[in-house]
């Protein structure tokens, strides 16, 4: 493959499918409504992160676009980690606040597992609480992490069922690796976890008919080490000096690839997508209501 050979890959247009996924969302959020039920978020943010200020400012707004009730929380650098536990505590008695997001990462002198752990876990809409971690593993009924959530929807559309297809994940964090092999696993696809010791990278990848990339390496992949057709998910967001770039060396990739997702427009619209499904989902459960359609895995 060279430079002039055209791009073959269908690209995975991950903001139109985020952008329907929402207005699916907006939809049942009116006909909870209608029944004197308004979904809430609380998001919470300690310090000031440029990053997360942004991510916390676009969940804001979108949580009010979908109809929900959105309450951010921000909190100086220095607060202590009681005070972080105590507004967890009164979010988790609060009967109007059905999910809670405590951005990460947080400041060094808190112990995110303690902090992430106090939260209710049927409020805890980004599947990080350790009880959220199980249920996932062991296949029960569980709040599943937002990234891979979005990834396995993309999945799903572009490929239907993806059992017994070979998927490489290449990355190993709480957040997204570890989360995105089970849901492949409970999909029946035959799951390889890479890492930054992982030997022979480039030749697991050649045989793999999914490749997730969540290494947070700007172009790491590259174009040589992908299957020709397979179907490529790239998590990664860089900043660079060009913009955001992903994991994936696209240019390459994207001559090789069956269907890729671009960055950004992939993955990243999924992930807000996707917690808006899962404050839906555990406002459904905390009311007794069926989980809502197509938004749990
Ligand atoms: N920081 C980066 N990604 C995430 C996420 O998915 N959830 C939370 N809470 N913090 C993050």
């Amino acid at each position: 493959m060279t430079a002039t050979t055209p791009i073959s890959a269908t690209l995975i247009d991950g903001k139109a499918f985020a952008a329907d996924l929402r207005a699916r969302i907006a939809t049942q959020v009116r006909s909870m409504k209608d029944n004197g039920i308004t979904p809430g978020l609380a998001v919470v943010l300690v310090g000031e992160d440029p990053a997360s200020q942004v991510y916390v400012k676009s969940k804001g707004r979108m949580t009010r676009e979908v109809g929900m009730n959105s309450y951010e929380h921000r909190l100086p650098a220095e607060t202590s980690q009681d005070d972080l536990l105590a507004l967890i505590g009164r979010l988790n008695d609060d009967p109007d606040v059905n999910g809670i997001l405590v951005q990460l990462p947080l400041p060094p002198h808190m112990d995110e597992a303690a902090v992430i752990n106090a939260i209710d876990p049927a409020k805890d809409v980004d599947g990080f609480h350790i009880l959220n971690v199980g249920r996932l593993a062991t296949g029960q009924k569980a709040m599943v992490p937002c990234t891979p959530l979005g990834c396995l929807m993309l999945l799903r559309d572009r490929l239907g069922s993806l059992s017994g297809k070979n998927a490489l994940v290449i990355g190993r964090s709480n957040i997204v690796g570890k989360p995105m092999a089970q849901l492949l696993l409970r999909d029946s696809a035959t799951v390889t976890v890479a890492h930054s010791r992982t030997a022979n990278l480039p030749d697991l990848c050649r045989q793999a008919d999914i490749v997730v990339a969540a290494v947070g390496r700007a172009n790491f992949v590259q174009g040589d080490w992908i299957k020709p057709g397979a179907t490529v998910i790239d998590v990664g967001i860089n900043r660079g000096d060009d913009g955001l770039v992903g994991d994936v060396d696209f240019d390459a990739a994207a001559r090789v690839a069956g269907a890729i997702t671009p960055v950004p427009g992939g993955v990243g619209p999924m992930t807000i997508a996707c917690l808006l499904a899962n404050t839906l989902t555990a406002t459904a459960r905390a009311n007794g209501l069926p989980d809502p359609q197509g938004l749990t895995p």
